[in-house]
């Protein structure tokens, strides 16, 4: 058996012998489009591993209302908020006097998680799929939130969801967007069926859906997974905010956040969002839903056998024996990290069409982490009839603890985490890692435990999972803090962190491309930027990190009021892409419409406003990027 070693110098590495590459990783990687990337192997087979990295790293001081990248690189706007969906520009006006049926057929906005789709072969085009995660009313309407109307709500929904286009290289370095059959909108008035337990079930049914196996739309897309068969997972995570519920919300509404605020105030011209009237239109909305993006007429597909709470993404990988294993956080103070195993293989050596493979998201087990304080860990079922979940405690069937999954990971005694965001999974040694943005409320609402141990939480830290012999499927593993974030020159002590290389806090976007780096991506929000621990970072940021030696390098500073989020790579790896959501953000609810670009005019100062936008970036001498 071929042993892979991790270099000896690793401080971070207490044992230094990890589990051979299973053929079925080898498998993923081929079936997610990303060819002959095991070619940087040899790194992490030697002893002396070179760097995963070379680039001269972005300085601090170069925070400015631009995308900076390092020396020798460039960038260019591939799909903005607003633009057409077969490249051919902006489909709206800077003053967005557009209508709902225009929005309908452009790029959404709020950019998120994001995919690149090709197949072998064609290795210079394919289909780009973004999310767009929410709505700044105060940018889309030309008089923001003045009013409301029934126009306006629409345009909102319209504006939402997930966009599918078609993308190619361009002679001159980078993609663009190329015009095809399979570009696509999906909004939150889209067809979608229901699949797994949940569908049918009575919490599900709703007047206008009697069987409660299809519900319109999918909203709140954070972040994303790609299966190994080629499809999109989109991540329904901050949905509650939608909906309206004038009187007292029950137990179960309450645990995920069902108030009467309703930011977006759809309830007032569609009763589908006032959960008064519609309380069971309410539990449609919190899951991971499936899109082939090669198959433009098969509605995307709610999976509830994944669970129901606020799904930050889905990453995929399979198991030793070739199920498949889906992370996932719930990115709110003190939830938490799941895992779902499916009952059945996968095996790409079946020729079936990609649709069966969809149906082992459907049959397996959802699991909860428990993390003990002395770095061991276990993943607790959420079975109906085990850990507690029965009828006396609220559980009638697996469908309700699927769909009330925060109450049922309560109930089986879960450990309650800093807003668990983006989870990477290593393409070799399948090390898990999570990002823990923050939590104001550790010390005080919750306990301190090992895994979350510092009080306040302001900068966040990444934590570091390994599943028992190495095997995505087990059901026990251990864990370590792999790095805690912050400034080493704030004032006080528990904002320094313990970074090696460059600093910075609030990490949220995680990912690691196929030869190793872990790229990680800042979302401090705009009313923290530039202030108390975060007075040296007004601008989000990403960073690559060689996980081996544990240092963080600053790749890219995004323009003011972003966060950066979102991240692939073409096959050729001298392509990467990311997103750049919510230039201009105020620290306010929504921008002034009329002043749009108080705080930034990314990309266009001539447009009219700022737009979220999909970007790539190359070398201007066409080397892979990163390196
Ligand atoms: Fe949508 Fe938790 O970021
Ligand atoms: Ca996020
Ligand atoms: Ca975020
Ligand atoms: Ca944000």
């Amino acid at each position: 058996m071929k042993r892979i070693r991790l270099p000896s110098s690793n401080p971070v590495v207490t044992n230094d012998v990890v589990p051979p590459l299973p053929l079925s990783r080898r498998q993923l990687l081929a079936g997610a489009g990303a060819i002959a990337l095991l070619r940087s192997m040899p790194a992490w087979a030697g002893d002396a591993p070179d760097a995963l990295f070379s680039f001269k790293a972005v300085p601090l001081s170069e925070q400015a209302d631009t995308v900076v990248v390092p020396s020798g690189y460039r960038w260019r706007v591939m799909a903005a908020w607003g633009d057409r969906l077969d490249g051919s520009g902006a489909g709206m006006p800077g003053d967005a006097s557009h209508s709902a049926t225009q929005q309908a057929a452009l790029f959404g906005m709020h950019h998120d998680g994001c995919a690149l789709f090709t197949e072998p072969g064609t290795p210079d085009r394919g289909l780009w799929v973004t999310n767009h995660e929410y709505l700044d009313d105060g940018l889309l309407h030309r008089d923001g939130a003045a009013s409301w109307s029934a126009e306006k709500v629409a345009k909102a929904q319209a504006a939402v969801g997930v966009s599918v286009c078609h993308v190619k290289t361009r002679a001159e370095g980078g993609w663009q967007v190329a015009p095809g059959p399979l570009a696509r909108r999906i909004t939150a008035t889209t067809p979608c069926s229901v699949s797994g337990p949940g569908a049918g079930h009575a919490l599900l049914k709703t007047a206008a859906d009697p069987a409660g196996q299809r519900v319109l739309g999918t909203f709140a897309n954070c972040a994303m997974g790609v299966t190994p068969w080629g499809t999109y997972l989109t991540c329904e995570e901050n949905f509650d905010r939608y909906f309206f519920k004038g009187e007292k919300p029950n137990r179960e509404e309450a645990r995920i956040g069902l108030d009467d605020k309703a930011l977006f105030r759809w309830h007032d011209h569609d009763p589908r969002f006032d959960a008064g009237q519609h309380p069971n239109e309410f539990n449609r909305f919190g899951w991971v839903v499936e899109i082939d993006p090669h198959q433009a007429d098969v509605a995307p597909v709610k999976r509830t056998a994944l669970g129901r709470f606020k799904h930050e993404g889905a990453t995929v990988t399979l198991a030793r024996d070739g199920r498949v294993v889906v992370y996932s956080g719930d990115d709110q103070r003190g939830e938490y990290v799941y895992k779902f195993v499916s009952r059945d293989r996968y095996d790409p050596r079946l020729k079936v069409a990609r649709s069966h493979w969809g149906r082992l998201l459907d049959e397996g087990t959802l699991f909860v982490a428990r993390l003990a304080d002395d770095g061991s860990g276990e993943w607790l079922p959420l079975v109906w009839g085990e850990n507690r979940l029965t009828p006396e405690n609220g559980f009638a069937d697996q469908a309700t603890v699927l769909i009330h999954a925060r109450s049922a990971a309560d109930t089986a005694g879960a450990t309650p985490m800093d807003r668990p965001e983006w989870i990477a999974v290593h393409p070799v040694n399948g090390e898990v890692y999570v990002a823990l943005t923050n939590n104001s409320e550790r010390g005080k609402k919750m306990a301190i435990n090992a895994a979350n141990r510092r009080p306040e939480n302001a900068m966040g830290h990444l934590l570091r999972i390994r599943e028992n012999a190495g095997d995505a499927g087990a059901t026990r593993f251990g864990w370590d803090v792999f790095a805690e974030a912050g400034d080493p020159m704030a004032e006080r002590a528990e904002h320094r962190g313990d970074l090696k290389g460059d600093w910075f806090g609030s990490p949220d976007g995680l990912w690691f491309d196929p030869r190793g780096i872990l790229w990680t991506q800042t979302d401090v929000a705009s009313d923290k930027l530039g202030k108390g621990p975060y007075a040296r970072m007004t601008n989000n940021m990403m960073f690559a990190c060689d996980p081996r030696n544990g240092v963080f390098r600053r790749f890219l500073i995004g323009p003011k009021g972003c966060e950066i989020t979102g991240i692939a790579i073409s096959p050729d790896l001298r392509t990467l892409f990311i997103n750049i959501q919510h230039p201009g953000e105020s620290p306010t609810e929504r921008l002034d419409p009329a002043k749009p670009m108080a705080v930034s005019s990314w990309p266009d100062p001539a447009f009219g406003r700022p737009r979220s936008a999909s970007i790539c970036i190359w070398r201007e001498d066409g080397a892979e990027v990163g390196v």
